[in-house]
């Protein structure tokens, strides 16, 4: 477990099957934060059903980490995954996604150190580099992946049809 300075106000972890029905909350709340930029984005796509079973399966795998307060509450969610392409079979690039933290406790750092524990753990299952996606949109995460040393490789380009 990743703890901050003396006295921690939050702390970083792999996330365990008993965190499952907070770490969905904070995964519909990031749903409905990323649908400001995106507005294809709904959590009614899945059923609760299908919701949970997609957080479970990351949980199993070791690939959802947490932040959690002083009480014991989550505030905060990453997740990470192979960055899958059939023309490389390296499995050498991993994505971060779904990084989310609660309002009342954004800058004060933590979704810097769950990106940190994601880089980590990722590499310590084979990633050499890591890729992520960020709406155009997104100030904050923007200039927080810039921080943090992340660049821009790829645009996605759009046209709304008539
Ligand atoms: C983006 C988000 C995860 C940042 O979480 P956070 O815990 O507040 O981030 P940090 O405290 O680690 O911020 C690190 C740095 O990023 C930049 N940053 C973060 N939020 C910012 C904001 N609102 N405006 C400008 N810069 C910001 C700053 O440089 C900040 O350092 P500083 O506070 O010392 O100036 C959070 O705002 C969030 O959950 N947003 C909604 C979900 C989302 O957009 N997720 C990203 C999906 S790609």
């Amino acid at each position: 477990m990743v703890t901050t300075s003396e006295r921690p106000r939050f702390e970083i972890s792999i996330g365990l099957i008993q965190h499952l029905d907070e770490a969905l909350l904070c995964w519909k709340n990031l749903v409905g934060d990323q649908s400001d930029h995106d507005d294809r984005i709904s959590c009614d796509s899945l059923t609760i059903t299908e919701q949970k079973q997609f957080l479970r399966n990351v949980i199993l795998d070791g690939r959802l980490i947490v932040a959690m307060n002083s009480i014991e509450e989550m505030i905060g969610i990453a997740t990470i995954s192979i960055d899958l392409n059939m023309l490389d079979n390296s499995s050498s690039i991993w994505n971060i996604s779904d990084v989310w933290v609660h309002p009342s406790y954004r800058r004060q750092g933590i979704a810097t150190k769950l990106v940190d524990m994601c880089e980590k753990i990722a590499e310590s299952r084979g990633a050499n580099e890591i890729r992520l996606h960020v709406y155009a949109s997104n100030q904050p995460a923007a200039m927080m992946y810039g921080r943090l040393g992340y660049s821009t490789i790829v645009r996605t380009m759009s046209r709304k049809l008539d």
